[in-house]
């Protein structure tokens, strides 16, 4: 069941200097939730910022829904630490830890919803025998670490395989795109069966953010 379109602007392109106000100015454009890029230099091939960033918002009174994206390896650790610095969603990579489901159980223990993302190589399949512990699936699009990137045309396929699993098994999880999501593209990736678009470089590239994301609607309308 595909659910109503939902977009969430990642932060990993903002100016980060003013994250406060890009995070409110983002949600009041029309953005949906935050999309929150944890990156060790180690799962993926760069660094971005961690719980206490996450932390430092809350206290500067940004109370929008966050979801933290872990693009790391310590993933046990990691999801209480988010958690805890008042992550309201939290996903974490199939590939970056032995005990998927162990890490997936917790996260809903601590509160949160709960998203399982996929890089563009491991099959969809993986998620069978762990969607009653999902709340979203999320399809990476390109190879996690960096913005700007284009998409990966393979995905395409991919998520409408997703699409066909999880309506087969009559669930309900959403389905999630990352990585060069652009106004000239949504309409196709929403076509093939997802739901849930993050947007990075071709939201906050612009000069207003509302338009923008008006923009990103239209195609989906
Ligand atoms: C990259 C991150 C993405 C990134 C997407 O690994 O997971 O969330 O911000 O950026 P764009 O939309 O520019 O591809
Ligand atoms: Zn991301």
């Amino acid at each position: 069941m595909k659910m109503p379109a939902r977009i969430a602007p990642s932060i990993l392109a903002c100016n980060l200097a003013r994250l406060s106000e890009e995070c409110h100015a983002a949600l009041e454009a029309g953005g949906d939730f935050i999309h929150f890029d944890v990156m060790d230099n180690a799962f993926v091939p760069n660094l971005s910022f961690g719980a206490p960033l996450l932390k430092s918002l809350r206290s500067d009174g940004f109370s929008g829904f966050v979801d933290v994206h872990i693009m790391a390896n310590d993933v046990d650790r990691l999801v209480e630490d988010c958690a805890e610095a008042g992550a309201n969603s939290i996903t974490i990579h199939f590939e970056a830890t032995s005990h998927v489901q162990r890490a997936l159980v917790r996260i809903r223990s601590l509160g949160c919803e709960v998203g399982l993302a996929v890089n563009i190589s491991t099959p969809v399949e993986a998620i069978e025998y762990v969607m009653d512990d999902i709340d979203m699936l999320l399809v990476m699009t390109i190879n996690p670490g960096f913005g700007g990137q284009s998409l990966i045309p393979a995905a395409l396929p991919k998520i409408e395989k997703a699409r066909q699993l999880i309506d087969n098994a009559g669930r309900a999880a959403r389905i999630q795109v990352d990585g060069g999501v652009k106004v000239g593209n949504i309409r196709t990736i929403a076509d093939a069966g997802a739901d849930t678009f993050v947007v990075g470089s071709d939201f906050f590239s612009a000069p207003d953010y509302r338009e923008r994301c008006a923009a990103f609607r239209a195609q989906l309308a």
